[in-house]
């Protein structure tokens, strides 16, 4: 028996966003407030979603933020701007901090009390406003979860409100948004969405139709990672790394997350390290880890390489695959990033303190990852220098 569940409506394509007028119209959402991203506010494409719902005279609010990663802290100040006010939905315009931020509000203000109240699995006593998603990044996939991440600033904790009422009713990719990406924004967002990609792959609860998902995401995170540096402008391969994130996303929910997300949280709620980079650091050594323990499911993502060589055996293909994921992140530079926060020994030992916090999520890892296996990762990335 195995569940599955896809809620939103999702609209993908160039100038997209053009139909947001008349999408929230035909849902009758006629009040939408607008959270946008401060990095995204004067984009053509922000300008061409706002025109759209003029044209069709619905009421609407702008807020702009540049929150980047979020705090239960801020949530609670932001909810002041929504007080009193009468929206009956919440559209979140950027990248995975402002959509989570979106689902956030749409709790609150429903909701009485702290943000930090609802940190969890919260059982709500009503149902949050509708959300709807614009992601500007390829990507957190939060326009297909109901998942919301934020930091504890007291804890220096990552946790967030994960409600079921949260699953966006539609999102929006238009991959023109993304065009305009920096480089290490693009880098973050699109190995966050393969580290996403993998880690449902393997999970201890995936199922066949999680993994149909994981293998599309695959396909075209892995293949459009290697080329959209060389390519930041083209839209094609834009597109094929928002539908990537948002497959990955999916799968994500569907089956479930593992030891790399597990670890990227310490390293962005203490560290600051940034969402995608703090997971994408520990993709190699886990995958390694798996193949040394015997695990050789990843033949299967290795044939969707372009380029693989499909004659070569089960076992071969497994090892060229664990390759390739190193040589992904070496490309995209996430080794060097990482480099730059040049975590001390004492750093490290913390780091590997928290394979005890973590390991439910660890130990959904097809393969046992035991404290020593953690050292040994936490040495071979932050010590000996990657
Ligand atoms: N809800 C979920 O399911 C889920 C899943 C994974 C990660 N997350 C969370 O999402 C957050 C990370 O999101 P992210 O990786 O999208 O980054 P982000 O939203 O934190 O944005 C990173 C930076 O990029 C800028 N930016 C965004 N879009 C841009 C664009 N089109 N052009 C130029 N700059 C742009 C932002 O202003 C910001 O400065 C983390 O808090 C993470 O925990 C949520
Ligand atoms: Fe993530």
């Amino acid at each position: 028996m195995f569940n599955f569940k896809i809620k939103t409506n999702l609209l993908f394509g160039a100038d997209s966003v053009k139909e947001l007028g008349e999408r929230l119209a035909k849902l009758k959402l006629n009040k939408p407030a607008l959270i946008i991203d401060k990095a995204v506010s004067s984009h053509q494409q922000t300008t061409a979603l706002i025109d759209s719902i003029k044209k069709i005279s619905l009421k609407y609010e702008i807020f702009i933020t540049d929150v980047v990663e979020p705090t239960y802290d801020f949530l609670d100040e932001f909810k002041m701007n929504f007080i009193g006010r009468d929206f009956d939905c919440i559209v979140g315009i950027g990248g995975g901090s402002i959509l989570d931020l979106a689902k956030g509000i749409a709790t609150l203000v429903r909701n009485p009390g702290e943000a930090l109240l609802y940190r969890g699995f919260p059982d709500l006593k009503n149902i949050p406003l509708p959300v709807v998603a614009i992601p500007t990044t390829a990507g957190t996939g939060s326009e297909v979860t109901f998942n919301a991440v934020f930091t504890d600033s007291k804890q220096k904790k990552k946790l967030g409100i994960n409600s079921e009422y949260n699953y966006p009713i539609l999102s929006i990719i238009d991959p023109l948004f993304t065009l305009g990406c920096p480089k290490s924004v693009t880098v973050s967002s699109g190995a966050d969405a393969l580290v996403h990609t993998l880690e449902s792959y393997v999970h201890k609860n995936h199922t066949p139709f999680s993994r149909i998902l994981s293998k599309e995401a695959f396909k075209y995170l892995f293949n459009n990672l290697n080329k959209v540096l060389g390519e930041p402008n083209n839209v094609d391969i834009r597109l094929k790394l928002g539908m990537g994130a948002s497959l990955a996303g999916a799968a994500l929910i569907n089956a479930g997350s593992g030891p790399s997300g597990a670890f990227s949280y310490p390293l962005g709620a203490v560290y600051k390290v940034p969402h995608g980079y703090a997971g994408a650091i520990f993709l190699p050594e886990i995958t390694k880890i798996n193949f040394e323990k015997g695990y050789r499911d990843y033949a299967e993502l290795y044939n969707l390489i372009e380029g693989a060589d499909l004659s070569l055996s089960v076992d071969k293909k497994n090892a060229e695959f664990v390759k390739a994921i190193n040589s992904l992140m070496n490309k995209l530079g996430v080794y060097e990033y990482i480099k730059k926060f040049d975590l001390k020994e004492e750093e490290i030992n913390f780091l590997i303190s928290q394979h005890d916090v973590l390991k439910a999520a660890i130990d959904q890892n097809p393969i046992a990852i035991t404290k020593e296996d953690t050292t040994k990762i936490m040495q071979n990335i932050f010590k000996q220098g990657v």
